[in-house]
């Protein structure tokens, strides 16, 4: 069968990593999560303490930063490695997420972004989340999903799982930090988030993981066979 691009949209914490995954899974596709690299140019960021406000600054640390993705055996999944370091835990935690939406209003560092990401986007059969895949990335990707969730059910698991990671956080800094990236990231003037024209929309507030999966997966098929009958 012919390969295709699937791109998933949406605010964060709606899920879109979690079903990303299992897709590529189950389709032996590349998952890549653009957050990921967001987040660590944010961390590289944080910790050579660059101010992100200083563009020229912000311009040389991008000539430094090397991201990409290796398979973890353990967890079956790709972690991020930032200049050859893993990466994977530090940028998920809250200090991250909290500079992280204001790190990708900058231009030039979507621009670094979104041409590795184009690359990456190549060979095709890959499943790509983020907020302006369907939109900036991939405009002719063959499936767009855009994800939603209502507000409460997306604090409560962003919220459990960094209480898994044992950060000490409470849910009213979860919940203002949710609505501060959802506000930053729908508002830049670069690639803001929005649901792209041809995205089918998921919102998944009451939906189980497998009635999800069987959801996207039925729109994968039929996305697959229609192309092969064009052919
Ligand atoms: O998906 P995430 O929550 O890990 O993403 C972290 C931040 O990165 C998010 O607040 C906005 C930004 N981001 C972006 O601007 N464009 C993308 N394609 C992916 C993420």
């Amino acid at each position: 069968m012919r390969k295709i691009i699937i791109a998933i949209d949406g605010f964060s914490s709606c899920g879109k990593s979690t079903l990303a995954k299992d897709l590529a899974k189950k389709l032996h596709y590349r998952y890549m999560d653009s957050g990921a690299m967001y987040r660590a140019v944010t961390y590289y960021l944080m910790t050579h303490k660059i101010d992100y406000t200083e563009i020229e600054k912000v311009k040389e640390a991008l000539q430094h930063i090397h991201i990409d993705f290796h398979f973890n055996k353990e967890t079956k999944n790709s972690d991020t490695y930032l200049n050859d370091v893993n990466v994977e835990e530090k940028i998920r935690g809250m200090d991250v997420s909290q500079h992280v939406s204001n790190v990708s209003t900058i231009k030039e560092v979507r621009y670094a972004m979104v041409a590795q990401q184009k690359k990456m986007g190549k060979q095709k059969a890959i499943v790509m989340d983020g907020r302006d895949i369907g939109t900036a990335v991939f405009p002719d990707a063959d499936l767009k999903l855009f994800m939603t969730a209502n507000h409460e059910i997306r604090a409560q698991r962003r919220f459990k799982e960094l209480q898994a990671k044992g950060e000490d956080v409470t849910m009213d800094e979860v919940v203002q930090n949710l609505a501060e990236r959802d506000h930053i990231d729908s508002t830049r003037k670069e690639s803001p988030l929005m649901q792209a024209e041809d995205a089918i929309v998921l919102d998944n507030s009451h939906l189980t993981k497998e009635a999800q999966m069987e959801f996207v997966y039925n729109l994968v098929m039929e996305k697959k066979l229609m192309e092969e009958s064009v052919e």
